[in-house]
């Protein structure tokens, strides 16, 4: 009897929980309330599962070594205008050789320096073994004038990237020290024309030489330093010849110390496929696509089959005034444009259910004064090499958040990883594609979302090098 009761009396309370437990999530669901979240999130198991092998673990290896000899030097280098102009440079060339190869090869980088300072390479957006990324105190000591240092990786990722130094980088990247790295991926289709153009601005002094001043109190409290002569792969006044009708895979990639770029297409239909290296999820309109230093756009554009006898343009609208980059001209002769879809990503996550998801870390973005005249820029109140590093753990989702408290551009780029933004100012963004690099504007709030893969210390920095050089960096320790 009393057993009885007992039984009955639990089995009713049982239910009447249950029935609560219902009433309450059917009426969060109802109310919009983001039920699926609390419920599952808050581990992470869904978002990592959503990451869905975007990209590999581990590099696709051929066995092939790819070699290359590069010897950083002083050089006299003409530019269009006429000008013999003293430049930094890889293996007397500006920009620096074009690295290529394919998935699956190993490229081996036998590097020499010649310069009369210290210097590394860092090869910008590949996911290399840690001891290849070539940041002076983190992964490998500087190379001195005079020394030699073999870089060796296979990378995991096809796509365009870029190499430069990681030493006193505001002087070096400005004084010509940069070079493409594109990665070829054998499955993706083949277009007329597969065309890099670096984008550099250099600030001139009056006798047209490389303004020999860096990390000016003036630059560094700015946005930089921002140059007065455009180039595109190392030349004033780029011309680019195409015939009608071609199809162009154009990779765009940012070496500026600090400029902005806003791409204006003109007349050509400009459709991007791959950003920061991989590929998108969809193309997308690549008019107005802004390109911060560091970044890369590549761009699927088909040029009309009819004859032309006026060139096409591609500027820049970023500030006020438009600056012309490039004069595509129309040769007399046609073209074939190989039809096909544009390539895109068959795995890409869709995290917009991290919205609720508190930031594992979020960076304070600011400067402080330092003596007199200068100021220095901090993440978190400190300069490096005092920034504390954040720790995360491979295979993990994280979301971590850049709040800009200055007034300042700050495109924020972290080695070794590929982030997707998730939200700028609390509005949910959706961008179909990866970055390794993404602007952070004035006071801006900006949401990233990343499942580490690779295990090591990897740099977090500002890319307007006069803001990394004053304090604008810190590092991320994968285990
Ligand atoms: Cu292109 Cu540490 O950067
Ligand atoms: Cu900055």
């Amino acid at each position: 009897m009393h057993v009885q009761v007992s039984k009955t009396f639990t089995f009713g309370l049982l239910l009447g929980i249950l029935i609560l437990l219902t009433a309450i999530y059917t009426t969060a669901l109802s109310l919009g309330l983001p039920a699926r979240d609390w419920l599952t999130t808050t581990s992470g198991v869904n978002l990592v599962s959503a990451f869905n092998n975007s990209y590999p673990e581990q590099a696709p290896a051929s066995g092939q070594i790819v070699e290359y000899s590069l010897v950083a030097q002083k050089n006299h280098i003409q530019l269009v205008n006429d000008q013999e102009i003293e430049m930094w440079t890889y293996n007397s060339q500006l920009p620096g050789p074009q690295m290529r190869i394919s998935l699956g090869q190993t490229l081996k980088i036998n590097f020499t320096n010649n310069l009369p300072q210290e210097t590394t390479i860092h090869f910008h957006g590949v996911r290399v073994p840690n001891a290849m990324d070539g940041v002076p105190g983190v992964t490998q000591a500087p190379i001195k004038p005079g020394e030699t240092f073999v870089y060796t990786f296979t990378p995991k990722d096809a796509g365009t990237y870029w190499y430069h130094p990681h030493v006193r980088g505001s002087e070096q990247l400005e004084r010509g020290l940069y070079g493409a790295l594109i990665v070829e991926d054998p499955q993706e289709p083949k277009y007329s024309q597969d065309i890099v153009w670096m984008l550099d601005d250099l600030r001139t002094g009056d006798d047209g030489q490389v303004y020999p001043y860096f990390n000016t109190p003036h630059d560094v409290a700015h946005d930089g330093r921002w140059g007065n002569v455009f180039m595109v792969n190392g030349q004033t006044d780029f011309k680019q010849a195409v015939r009608a009708g071609d199809r162009l895979r154009l990779r765009i990639i940012n070496a500026s110390n600090a400029r902005v770029y806003q791409l204006d297409f003109g007349e050509l239909d400009a459709i991007g496929f791959a950003v920061d290296g991989l590929l998108a999820s969809e193309t997308f309109s690549a008019q107005g696509f802004i390109v911060a230093p560091g970044n890369r756009l590549d761009v699927d554009i088909i040029i009309p089959a009819i004859s032309r006898t006026r060139p096409y343009y591609v500027s820049d609208m970023f500030t006020d005034r438009s600056n012309r980059l490039v004069t595509l001209n129309v040769l007399d002769k046609l073209g074939s444009a190989e039809e096909f879809l544009t390539p895109t990503a068959k795995n890409h996550p869709d995290w917009s259910q991290a919205m609720s998801t508190p930031p594992f870390h979020d960076y304070r973005l600011n400067a402080q004064r330092r003596g007199h005249m200068q100021i220095q820029w901090t993440m978190d109140n400190q300069a490096y090499p005092n920034s504390a590093p954040i720790e995360l753990e491979k295979n993990k989702f994280y979301k971590l958040r850049f709040t800009n408290e200055s007034y300042r551009l700050h495109p924020m780029h972290i080695h070794g990883q590929f982030f997707k933004v998730l939200a700028r100012n609390g509005q949910p963004v959706s961008e179909p594609y990866w970055r390794d690099t993404v602007l952070i504007k004035r006071q801006e709030v900006v949401d990233i979302g990343l499942v580490p893969l690779d295990n090591g210390n990897w740099a977090n920095h500002c890319h307007i090098l006069e803001h990394a050089e004053s304090g604008m960096m810190t590092t991320i320790k994968v285990i």
